[in-house]
């Protein structure tokens, strides 16, 4: 199913009173995310997209919505009635969906707000021809891999944002498509500068960002086992923290998604020089994966987020080209490899968290 809205665009330039009524209403029942696109009809342009649609369907009242179910076109020129007859039943059948996947033990994670995101639909390897789109993609903008990503996956994808210099990708991501997911792992032990990025991020673009928290209880079984600075004991601590903290939270997250997005870049480490832009995750039930950034290189990030203003991590200013948790990043000398302050203690064959199994 695919929902469009149709919002209108007034000679001053503003939308519509009402269609900023209804965006809020949306927003505020946490249902923008089942929207797959928002256009405009703008009475200073014939041509617009959305002006096409209010010809098409001959409709003069706005908003509206265009309600696409296999070869039905059904059009609501109400929120209420969109509400009552769409959305009320996309969200109990994800409702019944995700507690089907509870039942099988598949649903980690503690469900939050954005639960009644329903999957689009089961992909599987075949729907898509990885090749075929990595020869297309690999003269592609991270823009329009992104562009492609939404519009065969929204809401079924969300990017997976750090906290770092992936924040390019959030920006270019607002930019496409204002309801596109973005979600953060808080392993409980980032940096202040880097819960400050988020908030400062999550009101610059006016954006919800989905934080997800490790289990409470396994947290405090290993740290009461293990202690609470376990990671610099062994590879075998770190990789147990970073799997309570950081994976499964991300496994539970995926287990929802049929795609998702990272900010990955060959040039970040040896374990990533084969990053390709779209993968099929295997380690997380063979959902997509897009790495827009694949081919950026450290240089071109940066040139991006002070070219579009973006707001960026304080801790690049302090000398941390790549940043994780706290306890486990440090800043690098000058002429030192970017990730040389993650897991310092360790050697760079060993420094994946579990996140990135596939991108070898
Ligand atoms: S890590 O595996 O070594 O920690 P890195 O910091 O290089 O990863 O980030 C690579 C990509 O992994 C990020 O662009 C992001 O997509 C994802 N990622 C890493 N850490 C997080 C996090 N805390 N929350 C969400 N995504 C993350
Ligand atoms: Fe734990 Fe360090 Fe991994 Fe963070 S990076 S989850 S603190 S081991």
């Amino acid at each position: 199913m695919k929902i469009t809205m149709v919002k209108k665009i007034m000679e001053d330039g503003k939308e519509c009173k009402k269609c900023g009524e209804v965006y809020e209403r949306l927003k505020a029942g946490n249902e923008l995310g089942l929207i797959d696109n928002i256009v405009t009809a703008d009475v200073r342009d014939s041509r617009s997209e959305g002006h096409k649609l209010v010809k098409k369907y001959n409709v003069d009242i706005a908003p509206f919505f265009i309600v696409e179910d296999a070869d039905n076109v059904t059009i609501y020129k109400t929120y209420m009635e969109l509400k009552r007859k769409v959305l009320k039943k996309v969200v109990e059948e994800a409702d019944v969906d995700i507690e089907e996947r509870r039942k099988a033990g598949t649903e980690e994670r503690s469900i939050d707000i954005f639960h009644s995101v329903p999957s689009k639909k089961s992909i599987s390897r075949s729907d898509y021809d990885i090749e075929k789109l990595n020869k297309e993609f690999e003269n592609s903008t991270p823009q329009e891999v992104l562009e492609w990503g939404l519009k065969e996956l929204h809401p079924s994808i969300a990017l997976a944002w750090s906290g770092a210099e992936d924040v390019a990708v959030v920006d270019m991501m607002v930019k496409i498509n204002p309801q596109a997911r973005i979600f953060t792992l808080d392993t409980g032990r980032l940096n202040p500068e880097t819960y400050n990025l988020i908030d400062k991020v999550r009101q610059k673009y006016g954006i919800n960002i989905e934080v997800l928290f490790p289990n409470a209880a396994e947290t405090e079984e290993m740290v009461r086992t293990k202690g609470v600075n376990l990671f610099y004991h062994s590879v075998e601590n770190r990789s147990l923290c970073c799997n309570v903290r950081k994976v499964k939270p991300l496994k539970g997250m995926l287990s929802t998604l049929n795609g998702w997005i990272t900010g990955l870049r060959r040039d970040q480490a040896v374990t990533r020089i084969a990053s390709k832009k779209v993968e099929i995750d295997e380690n997380f039930g063979g959902i997509i994966k897009l790495n827009p950034l694949a081919d950026w290189t450290h240089k071109e990030v940066w040139d991006y987020i002070h070219k579009n203003d973006v707001p960026y991590n304080a801790l690049h200013d302090k000398g941390y080209p790549s940043i994780g948790c706290a306890p486990c990043t440090r800043a690098v000398e000058s002429g030192e490899d970017i990730r040389a302050g993650r897991w310092w203690w360790e050697s760079p064959e060993s420094k994946e968290c579990g996140l990135h199994v596939n991108s070898k």
